[in-house]
């Protein structure tokens, strides 16, 4: 009985240990901070807005697939990867929609910022981007910037 308490013990605590150890990594990264592939932290705090029209969500699919990978998740940009979209410098009056379908199809030479070219995307049609300028405006709109 001795035998099999002690081994208890010992399982318990090898568990415990490891426990400890997975907990201690998933606090590594404040829950707010949201964080993609390329670990860029959010560079603006995105209001979300209440609903999105249909076609805003559609663009939010596409935006995610083609291009939250560096713009961040919700457009609100990554440090070091590249810039938030619901930005000022994105105003429609300033990067109408024709500046989205421009980027996705010939890339952006840099500069606004200090992150580098943006290549050019593959796979997005312009169906698609129509729909993501849709849900950029409607995040856009949603933070103040019109
Ligand atoms: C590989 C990284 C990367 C991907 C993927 C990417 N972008 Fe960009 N994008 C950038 C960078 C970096 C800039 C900033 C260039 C600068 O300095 O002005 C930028 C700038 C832009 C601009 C501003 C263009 C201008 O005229 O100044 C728009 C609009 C844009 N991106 C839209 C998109 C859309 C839409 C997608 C997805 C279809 C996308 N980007 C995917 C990196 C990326």
């Amino acid at each position: 009985m001795g035998r099999y308490t002690l081994l208890a013990v010992a399982v318990a605590a090898i568990i415990s240990v490891g426990f400890w150890w997975t907990g201690d990594d998933a606090t590594d990264a404040p829950s707010e901070i949201v964080q993609s592939r390329s670990g860029g932290a959010a560079m603006v705090q995105v209001v979300l807005p209440e609903t999105l029209s249909a076609n805003a969500k559609i663009g939010q699919v596409a935006f995610e697939a083609k291009c939250a990978v560096c713009h961040g998740a919700n457009a609100a940009g990554q440090d070091g990867v590249a810039p938030p979209l619901v930005h000022k410098i994105y105003e429609p009056s300033h990067h109408g929609d024709a500046a989205f379908l421009l980027a996705a199809k010939n890339g952006v030479r840099a500069h606004h910022w200090r992150f580098g070219n943006m290549p050019a995307v593959d796979g997005v049609t312009d169906g698609d981007v129509k729909m993501i300028v849709a849900y950029v405006r409607e995040l856009q709109r949603a933070n103040g910037i019109e």
